[in-house]
């Protein structure tokens, strides 16, 4: 495995930290039709409705707003920075985001890739779910889709950008194809996603923990769900297989919590405890009691303990998020 990029995350011993944290952190394109929006809803959350049942994540508000946290973890991971390949600007017009959830990478708050890079001049972003602000600029696209069904475009893409589908795909060489397929010659790809197995590297995160058994269980059932969790990792191999060259490959630590010494790793698992301790249920509802056969009350109490010890001083908990990117032949 690739070594990460920063060192191993030092710990802060000082033991007023923890303050910080509070508990109240506490295919075929369709048009929005009315089946579209016909949302399911289960265990109390709201589902997508097109291709109903493929995803596991809700769509609600809450999941909008932890998804906008987590864009701001996984910019913050890799350095402040939207994406890692090293494009020329000049050259890069029309850029497509899978699976773009809220919309936020191409049109976030400061609409900074539109801003940052003005040679762009048309982006389109698919989802299962129309979930992204209708306030966008012109030349911004939203569509309902499913990346797993056929792609057709009229034209060709400069950049695709494939971020947190983890847990989303059943054939990711299949959709690595797809996004190989669908760039011009000397476009760029870019893959950025998570491991989600937790760890530490000081031993705090014991194996007989609530939450190495809730993370495992979870792990457990979208690998039988043929989703794979751990999809980081593997980015790198599927990218090489699909014919892109220039590959490169980065893996940086995510710690959990406000433990880390160094400020910006502080700043870092504040953020990420935060969206982690919003999305436990969200994670969790569809996998356990739809896959695995656990009942609602079950994993509620489950996660109750996850959440206290995910808030203890004592545990260093981490996981790592990964960046693969690489160039379609000239
Ligand atoms: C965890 S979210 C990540 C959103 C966004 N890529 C980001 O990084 O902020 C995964 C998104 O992929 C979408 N998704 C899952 N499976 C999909 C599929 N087969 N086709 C299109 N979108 C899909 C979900 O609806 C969800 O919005």
């Amino acid at each position: 495995m690739t070594e990460p990029a920063q060192p191993h995350i030092e710990v802060d011993t000082d033991d007023d930290r923890d303050s910080v944290i509070s508990d109240d952190i506490s295919a075929f394109t369709a048009s929005i039709t009315s089946s579209v929006l016909d949302y399911p809803v289960e265990h109390g959350r709201r589902y997508h409705a097109f291709r109903a049942g493929v995803y596991i994540l809700p769509n609600d508000e809450l999941e909008q707003e932890r998804l906008d946290l987590s864009h701001a973890v996984m910019t913050k991971a890799i350095g402040d920075k939207l994406f890692l390949a090293p494009l020329n600007m000049d050259k890069v017009h029309r850029v497509l985001d899978i699976g773009t959830g809220t919309g936020i990478w191409l049109s976030g708050k400061w609409n900074m890739l539109l801003t940052n890079w003005p040679s762009i001049n048309q982006v389109l972003g698919n989802d299962l779910s129309p979930i992204q602000s209708p306030w966008v600029p012109p030349n911004v696209k939203f569509e309902v889709d499913d990346v797993e069904c056929p792609w057709i475009y009229e034209a060709p893409f400069d950049f695709i950008f494939c971020r947190y589908m983890t847990c989303c795909i059943k054939d990711w060489p299949g959709l690595v194809k797809s996004i190989h397929d669908n760039l011009k010659p000397g476009g760029w790809a870019e893959f950025q996603d998570f491991d989600l197995q937790y760890y530490s590297e000081d031993g705090s995160l014991k194996d007989d923990s609530h939450t190495l058994k809730w993370i495992t269980a979870l792990l457990e059932a979208a690998n039988k769900l043929g989703r794979e969790p751990c999809t980081g990792p593997r980015l790198d191999g599927w990218v090489r297989d699909a014919g892109f060259t220039k590959v490169t490959h980065q893996r940086f630590r995510v710690p959990i919590g406000a433990w880390p010494k160094d400020r910006r790793m502080k700043e870092l698992g504040m953020y990420n405890i935060a969206q982690v301790l919003s999305g436990l249920e969200a994670f969790s509802l569809r996998l356990f009691c739809n896959v695995l056969g656990w009942q609602e009350n079950e994993v509620l109490v489950l996660l109750s303990h996850v959440r206290r010890e995910l808030k203890s001083p004592g545990l260093h908990a981490q996981f790592d998020f990964h960046v693969a990117y690489g160039q379609k032949e000239e």
